[in-house]
């Protein structure tokens, strides 16, 4: 079968098609025939050697860990899907694995029957952002009509789970984004948009309860600014020494430093399914063939789009 591989760190240029093996599975794994696959950063940020200490240095190295596709094959302890079924799903250790290739082998836990009314590529994107965003919001906790939001970086793939999770909410949300961006954080719910490139959010006067940096370009240092002085910084991109300094900070300040680090469940797919089944939209901005696939890199890390960017295998 056909997959993308690489054999060192480096840029989109790294990325080759190879042949491999058709992968075998375990009793509880199931065989995938992938149609379609969205590209996350942590892709690239994997493929460029910053996650080293938990990717590390072994090669060839794999990539994109959100996937859609056909069941072919069922390990015999798996019993909620069979050979036909469409599904979804992510890879295991999206740091080792990857689902750019004809076929995945993957855990049957990590693997769901996909609604009927959304396509593969909508599908593909559903895993690693949805969940992360379904963890933003429980990292909220109880979200009152008067509770002020902030997300910058409301329209990539993570943006679009989260606005339309908090519209369903009924929170009162103020998205920044790119101009391109202000009319799909307001059709997601934000209820005032700010173009990064015109308005430092910074430099205003206003101040909020929960920040969220998608972008991380904002840090919970300069955020403290328009934080209340009892409040929540959510940050989806922490630096390894975050995740200890936010738990000493946070004894002493009433302004919080949360991490967020989440792992797709099926618990957690069944609100994001709920939530599509309402009306959760999944945008996906352009999709590339296979043989793109290097193009779809480039396209993806340059920025400067809405939502998803997917890679579909015919
Ligand atoms: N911790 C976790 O579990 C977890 C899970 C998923 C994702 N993440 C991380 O969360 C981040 C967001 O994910 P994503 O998939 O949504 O990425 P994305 O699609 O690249 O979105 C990032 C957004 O930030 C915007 N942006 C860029 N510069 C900005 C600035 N100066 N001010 C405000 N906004 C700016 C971009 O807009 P333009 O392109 O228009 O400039 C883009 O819409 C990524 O770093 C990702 O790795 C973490």
């Amino acid at each position: 079968m056909k997959a993308i591989a690489y054999q060192k760190f480096g840029n989109t240029e790294v990325l080759q098609t190879v042949k491999e093996t058709k992968p075998s599975i375990q009793p509880n794994q199931v065989l995938i025939k992938v149609k379609a696959v969205s590209i996350n950063p942590m892709d690239w940020k994997i493929r460029k050697g910053e996650m080293k200490l938990m990717s590390g240095s072994k090669f060839p190295k794999h990539t994109g860990a959100d996937f859609a596709g056909i069941v072919e094959a069922v390990g015999p302890e798996v019993t909620h899907l069979k050979k036909g079924d469409a599904v979804f799903g992510v890879v295991k250790n999206l740091m080792k694995e990857g689902a750019l290739a004809e076929y995945v082998a993957v855990s049957a836990s990590l693997v769901w029957k996909k609604p009927e009314h959304i396509s593969f590529a909508q599908a593909a994107s559903i895993p690693v952002v949805g969940t992360a965003a379904a963890t933003a919001l429980q990292k909220m906790g109880t979200i009152k009509p008067q509770t002020k939001i902030l997300v910058n970086g409301a329209t990539g793939g993570f943006g679009m789970f989260l606005l339309q999770l908090l519209k369903q909410k009924g929170a009162d949300v103020t998205a920044v984004s790119s101009t391109k961006g202000l009319a799909y954080a307001q059709k997601w719910g934000a209820s005032n948009v700010i173009d990064y490139t015109k308005v430092d959010v910074l430099e205003e006067s206003i101040t909020y309860d929960i920040v969220v940096d998608l972008s991380g370009k904002m840090g919970y240092a300069n955020a403290k600014r328009i934080m209340k002085p009892k409040s929540l910084f959510l940050n989806p991109i922490p630096q390894p020494i975050d995740i200890p300094t936010s738990l000493i900070n946070n004894l002493f300040t009433g302004k919080k430093h949360v991490v967020i680090l989440s792992s797709p469940s099926s618990k957690i797919i069944d609100t994001l399914r709920s939530a599509i089944d309402k009306d959760l939209q999944i945008e996906v901005n352009k999709v590339f063939p296979f043989e793109q696939t290097m193009e779809a890199y480039q396209y993806a890390e340059k920025g400067g789009y809405v939502g998803k960017i997917v890679v579909e295998i015919g």
